[in-house]
């Protein structure tokens, strides 16, 4: 009786420890398959920059803008492949397996028949904050065959350097320089409708030009307004004054 129930016992033990043991293990190789995968030898997978197209040769790209590439998936086998998905990452680029950000997985779900082969098209944005700095970009294409094999290929493994966006710094430049000249215009404007102002109120209109040139020359300027005999006046000395009024009398 005894051992009757324990061996019973001991069967159920081992029975939901067997699956126990069957289901992680299931776990463990999609999970692997997945990740590990690596490439099929019947693809072939190529790799194209279109934005900007000289990251192709100097692999730099530019902070606020996206980055747009080409991914060729070329199908050499027999056998139907299935392009699952791309994944997209920039790492740090001194140690690639830290992630600086995961992008969504851009989705194809291509049918790649043999010999077939097919250009997938996709995009990332890049931060104003990667400015400056070197980035590890890695690009992953995951992809299955017909018999529901996974494998991963790495299409693109690399550090680029983003570069500052020099359009947008020049047209920031640019509209800066125009607003300091409309500035300057509008100064000129106020300060030109002030003087005549003051040469009407003076009643030397017809001197205006006279007195705009003045105005490089302050102190000529409020020389003019002074009539002449007040400033003969002041600037000959007293005693002195009698004397050429005299002259011009004799004249
Ligand atoms: C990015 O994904 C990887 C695994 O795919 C993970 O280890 C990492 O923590 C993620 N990093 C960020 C910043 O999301
Ligand atoms: C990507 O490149 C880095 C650095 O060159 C290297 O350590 C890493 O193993 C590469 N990863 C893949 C998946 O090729």
């Amino acid at each position: 009786m005894i051992s009757n129930k324990a061996l019973l016992a001991l069967f159920g033990f081992a029975l939901v420890f067997s699956t126990v043991v069957a289901e992680d293990a299931a776990d463990g190789e999609v999970h692997e398959e997945e990740e590990i995968g690596g490439a099929s030898k019947d693809a072939a997978v190529s790799f194209h920059f279109t934005y900007p197209v000289d990251a192709n040769v100097n692999k730099e790209v530019f902070a606020g803008r996206p980055i747009k590439f080409l991914i060729g998936f070329k199908n050499g086998g027999e056998k139907e492949f299935t392009v699952k998905f791309a994944e997209t990452s920039f790492r740090y680029h001194q140690d690639f397996n830290f992630h600086l950000q995961n992008f969504t997985a851009a989705q194809f779900n291509r049918k790649v028949g043999p010999k077939e082969e097919v250009t997938l098209d996709t995009s990332i944005p890049v931060f104003e904050q990667f400015s400056g700095r070197p980035l590890g970009l890695v690009v992953r294409l995951h992809y299955e065959d017909s018999d529901n094999q996974f494998f991963v290929h790495t299409a693109f493994n690399e550090t680029i350097t983003v570069a500052d966006d020099d359009s947008n710094y020049n047209s920031e430049t640019y509209f800066m320089y125009l607003v300091f000249i409309v500035i300057a215009v509008l100064l000129l404007m106020a300060g030109r409708s002030y003087l005549e102002k003051l040469t009407r109120k003076h009643g030397m209109a017809k001197r205006a030009p006279v007195v705009e040139q003045g105005t490089t020359k302050t102190g000529e300027v409020d020389f003019e307004w002074i009539p002449r005999d007040v400033l003969n006046n002041k600037k000959s000395p007293k005693p002195a004054s009698p004397k050429p009024k005299k002259a011009q009398k004799a004249e």
